[in-house]
């Protein structure tokens, strides 16, 4: 308890110290459960140092922030594999038709600055799909995955396995 206590209090202290937070302590806050704040990223990575950003109040935008058509490049700088598949997913190919849908982009499934939870983001499919053929609720061959939706269909090319 006291080491949990411990680790709350530094979390809190490293929140309130970063550079962003003045402004954004609640986005600095959720950065830190992330996998990414684990492995020594900061928000550099995805804006850039934005220095006259922050020394402008906001009023000069950040030097970076991906349009939600261009996550998937943002994130393929270190993620081939997954941005390769996304972009042949019906997802990723929805930016590129000429209907204006609302698609799901890497971050609209596993979140900006916190990781979603496994179970939400079943939830969060079945805000866009919300009536699905009787074929999804099929018993599934393998269940491997933290994603009940992904027992059938691939992660991230969506493509239903054979198996
Ligand atoms: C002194 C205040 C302040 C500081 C410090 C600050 N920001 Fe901001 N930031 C703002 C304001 C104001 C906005 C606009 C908010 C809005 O539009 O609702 C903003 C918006 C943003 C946005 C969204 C821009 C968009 O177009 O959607 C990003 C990304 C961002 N800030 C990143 C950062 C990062 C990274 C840092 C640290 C390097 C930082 N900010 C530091 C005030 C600040
Ligand atoms: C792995 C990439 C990534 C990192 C790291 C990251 N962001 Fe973001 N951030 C994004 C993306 C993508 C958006 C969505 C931009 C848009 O509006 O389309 C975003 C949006 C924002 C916004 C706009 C409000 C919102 O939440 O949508 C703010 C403010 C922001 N980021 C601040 C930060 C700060 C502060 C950090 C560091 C603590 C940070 N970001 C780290 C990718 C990142
Ligand atoms: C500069 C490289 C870099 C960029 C850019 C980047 N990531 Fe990561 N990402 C990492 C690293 C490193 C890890 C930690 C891997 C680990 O711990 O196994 C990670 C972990 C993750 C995880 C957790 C995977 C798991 O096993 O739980 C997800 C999800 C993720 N990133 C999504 C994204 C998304 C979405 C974007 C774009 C908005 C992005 N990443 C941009 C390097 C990056
Ligand atoms: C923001 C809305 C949104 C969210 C969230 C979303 N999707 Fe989608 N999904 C779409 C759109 C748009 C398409 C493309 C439809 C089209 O091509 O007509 C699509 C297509 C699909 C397809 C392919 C359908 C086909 O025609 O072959 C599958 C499978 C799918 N989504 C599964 C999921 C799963 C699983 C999740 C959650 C992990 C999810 N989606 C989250 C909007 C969303
Ligand atoms: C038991 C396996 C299975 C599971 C679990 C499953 N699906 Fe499916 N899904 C399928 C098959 C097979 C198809 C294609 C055949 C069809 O359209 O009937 C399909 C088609 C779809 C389509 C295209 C529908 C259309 O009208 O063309 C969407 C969207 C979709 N699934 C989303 C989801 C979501 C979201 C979940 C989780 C809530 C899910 N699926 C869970 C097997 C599954
Ligand atoms: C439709 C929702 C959805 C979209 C869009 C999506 N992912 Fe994922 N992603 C998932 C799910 C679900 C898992 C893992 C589920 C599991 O463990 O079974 C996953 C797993 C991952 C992992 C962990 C490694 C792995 O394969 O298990 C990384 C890294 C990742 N995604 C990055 C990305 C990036 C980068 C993008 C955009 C190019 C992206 N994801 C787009 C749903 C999505």
């Amino acid at each position: 308890m006291a080491l949990v206590l411990f680790l709350f209090a530094a979390l809190s202290v490293f929140a309130q110290e970063h550079r962003c937070a003045a402004c954004h302590a609640e986005t600095v806050a959720d950065f830190q459960s992330h996998k990414h704040a684990k492995n020594n990223m900061d928000c550099g990575i995805c804006h850039g140092a934005s220095e006259k950003h922050r020394t402008s109040v906001g009023n000069v935008p950040p030097d970076q922030v991906a349009a939600p058509s261009e996550v998937s490049k943002l994130c393929g700088n270190c993620h081939l594999a997954e941005k390769q598949q996304y972009e042949q997913s019906p997802h990723g190919r929805a930016y590129a038709s000429e209907k204006k849908v609302k698609t799901a982009n890497c971050n609209t499934c596993h979140g900006h600055h916190a990781l979603r939870s496994w179970a939400k983001q079943v939830e969060n499919c079945q805000r866009c799909h919300t009536t699905l053929p009787a074929s999804c609720k099929a018993q599934p061959t393998s269940v491997n995955t933290r994603v009940a939706c992904m027992s059938c269909h691939a992660r991230h090319t969506l493509a239903v396995s054979s198996r």
